[in-house]
């Protein structure tokens, strides 16, 4: 009952490294059509959106040492609803909105409530992995996820093979990730992620495809868990060519079919897992505050969920904006916010929170296959130097920063922290091994030099940069290095040990 959530420093200690690293994002993919186009107008502009929401809010410029240190948000697909009062002017001059379809996708979207969420319980310290082996009842479905080695650990170094795909090569390889095509630097594109304890193979899209043969894969989240959905596209699409699906009347819901091999390999999309709703401002629009509840699940993603063999969840960029927390139908604080008689709880704890709502939410799903194994993939920063998406930000570093550049004691080392605590402590709570980690948060936190910045279509959005996608091919293929070989090791499921 107490509404008080629980404090980010009881969390203080530095856990060991005990995730993995794998994510995925799409967005739309460039088919050479009205739609694409129609489409990469929409996303561009709600970058415009944010950069102007976030260019006034965030705290002047950034020094270069701290640019590591911080995360604003990710665009959203919908313009729409996203605008402050004022911005809708701006906005119509650069768009039309595209949006003359409208089906809501659920015809009933009752919420599901989530029973025990129980906010005064602190995290539980992170398990050693090794030790807790189930004792077989677990082991019924097949499935354990260890990790065998530590990929989060290691560094970058020169790749002078460069990317799997090309522009050329990768058909559905979204306008505004080819950096390329806008003159990005190719420097960036020439490395590869040197893991410390174990060899981190070259992505074998073959392989891939070898491992997933007949099961269905989603990426749940916001645009980043896309960017590794696109990238997994260009990525397998060197062995087969993908069929477009299914796509609802906002693409936030994406399904892509390689027949050969009948995988599925699908896109969700929720920014907070939790149920979000838009703060409406006094005439009744949507502000760019949500109310998020935290004992209600978002039912767009988890309605979906029934079928899935693998999931992959992420997130936290979105809680860098100014927003409301519920829970059992009161507001009980806030994240960001500066209002006198609201707690601010502060971003780690609202990341905790839903990372912990979604866990719970698979782990308990009682509709999902029993072998379904998800993995969190871990938080991941930008790169903004000197201000943000619309303040004069850029991120033109043509090579990883060194180590020594980059801060682990960032907020976004912090919602790591968080993020593979709640992975360990949904494993101790239910006793289920189908739980792991792909920890890319240091990996990426070197790649200053992998955003888009302002290597995009200008005709879109002017004056802007983007240092916080990654390019197309880019370092975000990494995750799916580690994706690979995560799924490789527990599939086929490994002969049972006599014991
Ligand atoms: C909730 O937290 C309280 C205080 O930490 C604890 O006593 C209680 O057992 C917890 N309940 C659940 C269901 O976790
Ligand atoms: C692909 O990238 C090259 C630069 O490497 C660029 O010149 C070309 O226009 C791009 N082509 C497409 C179709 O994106
Ligand atoms: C393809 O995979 C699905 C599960 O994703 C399965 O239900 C279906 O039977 C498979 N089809 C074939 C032809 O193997
Ligand atoms: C669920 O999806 C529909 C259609 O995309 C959207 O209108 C609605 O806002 C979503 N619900 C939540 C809670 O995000
Ligand atoms: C906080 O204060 C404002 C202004 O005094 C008031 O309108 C609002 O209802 C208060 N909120 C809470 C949660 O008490
Ligand atoms: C672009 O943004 C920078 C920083 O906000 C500003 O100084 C500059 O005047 C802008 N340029 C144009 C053409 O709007
Ligand atoms: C990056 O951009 C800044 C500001 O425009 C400029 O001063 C700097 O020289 C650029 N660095 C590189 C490597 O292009």
């Amino acid at each position: 009952m107490a509404p008080v959530p629980t404090s980010p420093s009881s969390s203080s200690t530095v856990s060991p490294r005990l995730l993995h690293s794998n994510s995925s994002e799409w967005n739309a993919v460039v088919q050479r059509n009205i739609k694409t186009s129609l489409l990469l107008l929409l996303v561009l502009s709600t970058i415009f959106v944010f950069s102007v929401l976030y260019s006034s809010r965030r705290l002047g410029s950034t020094a270069a040492e701290e640019v590591l240190t911080q995360s604003p948000l990710v665009w959203d697909l919908d313009v729409s609803s996203r605008l402050v009062p004022g911005e809708e002017e701006q906005i119509d001059e650069l768009i039309v909105p595209a949006e003359s379809k409208v089906a809501p996708e659920q015809s009933s979207p009752s919420d599901i409530s989530l029973p025990s969420a129980n906010l005064s319980s602190a995290p539980t310290a992170p398990t050693p992995s090794t030790s807790a082996e189930g004792t077989g009842d677990q082991s019924v479905v097949g499935v354990q996820v260890e990790e065998r080695c530590d990929m989060s650990a290691g560094k970058w170094v020169r790749e002078p093979k460069g990317p799997v795909y090309t522009n050329l090569t990768c058909p559905t390889l979204p306008d505004f990730k080819n950096c390329q095509k806008y003159g990005k630097d190719p420097g960036h594109l020439f490395w590869r992620w040197q893991t410390d304890g174990c060899d981190l193979p070259r992505f074998s899209p073959e392989r891939f495809l070898d491992v997933v043969r007949g099961k269905r894969l989603a990426f749940i989240g916001d645009s980043l868990a896309r960017n590794q959905m696109e990238s997994l596209l260009c990525l397998l699409s060197q062995a087969e060519t993908p069929t477009d699906v299914y796509r609802d009347a906002f693409d936030k819901f994406r399904t892509w079919h390689f027949a050969a091999h009948n995988f599925t390999l699908m896109a969700m999309w929720t920014e907070f897992y939790a149920h979000g709703v838009p703060v409406l401002d006094a005439e009744g629009k949507p502000t760019a505050s949500f109310d998020i509840h935290l004992d209600r699940l978002n039912t767009n993603w988890t309605s979906r969920l029934p079928g899935l063999d693998y999931a992959v969840i992420s997130g936290g960029n979105w809680f860098f904006r100014v927003n409301y927390l519920w829970e059992g139908g009161r507001r009980v604080g806030c994240v960001n916010c500066r209002e006198a008689n609201l707690t601010d709880f502060g971003i780690v704890h609202a990341v905790r929170r839903v990372a912990r709502a979604a866990l719970e939410a698979i782990a308990r799903c009682r509709d999902c296959k029993g072998s379904l194994v998800t993995f969190l993939r871990t938080y991941t920063p930008d790169h903004f130097e000197h201000g943000s998406w619309f303040s004069g930000g850029y991120c033109n570093r043509t090579q990883p920063l060194e180590e020594g550049e980059i801060s682990l004691e960032s907020i976004g080392w912090e919602l790591r922290r968080a993020q593979s605590e709640e992975v360990a402590r949904v494993r101790e709570t239910t006793g289920s091994r189908r739980f792991g980690v792909l920890d890319v948060t240091k990996a990426m936190m070197l790649r200053a030099d992998g955003h888009p910045g302002k290597h995009y279509d200008k005709r879109w959005v002017r004056n802007a940069s983007d240092c916080l996608h990654w390019c197309l091919p880019g370092p975000v293929d990494m995750w799916n290095d580690v994706l690979l070989q995560r799924l490789a090791q527990i599939s086929p499921p490994p002969p049972p040990l006599v014991r």
